[in-house]
């Protein structure tokens, strides 16, 4: 089964989060803590989750002067997480410093190093949006520039919509390079704010090595029997796209 999802724990409590957990741990590859959570329940509730044997994706996306953003990569690296990230907008030496932080605190304390990878251009960013911050680029544009430029970097993935996936991989020719999907869902979601969505099964066929769901999961009748959904979705998707 396809261990690409990762499910979005954007819920209120450490309490709430640890039933989802123990609900679809069997179908999540990974859970994402973000600011809500951690804002909520700190870093007790990822070092809980990853002492329980589930993945954390750390998604608090830093974007601050390098030597700020290096300390938190390192404790984020102490922290146990497979994945975190960081925002292209922090600009090339950020990002340098965000993955030397990880691979040097790695190395001297023996610990796993996490996949360090860029927020290119927020979701909710339409060309008003970016204007307004004085950015003349489109947004595809901007992610595409962003996307080269964390891979110079030295960064290990993106995230991107299912629609950039294409444009990322034509611009960054590296094996392994990660792109995590939000805007995934196999039906709409009440009180939609993702505007373009993609379903699972899209979303493995355009390439994303792992695609984010929160709400479409979280507000299911039965969230793990939605995300064994999605698993079988994909796995299908793969299997019929490897031949
Ligand atoms: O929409 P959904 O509940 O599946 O969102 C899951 C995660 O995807 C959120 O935690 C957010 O980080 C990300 N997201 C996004 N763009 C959106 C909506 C959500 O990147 N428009």
């Amino acid at each position: 089964m396809s261990n690409k999802l990762i499910v979005a724990l954007d819920v209120e409590t450490a309490a709430e989060a640890r039933e989802l957990v123990a609900r679809v741990r069997e179908h999540a590859g990974m859970f994402k803590v973000g600011s809500q959570l951690f804002t909520a329940a700190g870093p007790a509730i990822v070092r809980e989750i990853v002492d329980g044997g589930g993945r954390v994706f750390l998604d608090l996306k830093f974007h601050d002067i390098p030597n700020t953003v290096a300390a938190a990569a390192r404790e984020a690296v102490r922290l146990g997480v497979s994945i975190f990230n960081v925002h292209a907008f922090g600009g090339r030496e950020m990002m340098r410093r965000a993955a030397e932080a990880a691979t040097e605190t790695a190395e001297r304390e023996g610990r796993m190093r996490p996949g360090v990878i860029a927020v290119t251009v927020l979701t909710s960013f339409d060309n008003a949006t970016l204007g307004d911050i004085g950015v003349t680029f489109t947004p595809e544009a901007q992610a595409t520039l962003l996307a080269r430029l964390a891979s110079t970097c030295g960064l290990d993935g993106v995230v991107a919509s299912a629609h950039e996936i294409k444009q990322v991989r034509s611009v960054v020719n590296r094996e392994g390079f990660l792109v995590v999907t939000p805007g995934v869902r196999q039906r709409a979601v009440a009180g939609d704010d993702q505007k373009r969505v993609m379903s699972p099964a899209e979303a493995a066929r355009a390439g994303a090595d792992y695609v984010v769901m929160g709400r479409a999961i979280l507000q299911a009748p039965d969230p793990a029997e939605a995300a064994r959904e999605v698993c079988e979705e994909m796995t299908r998707a793969d299997a019929a796209a490897a031949g």
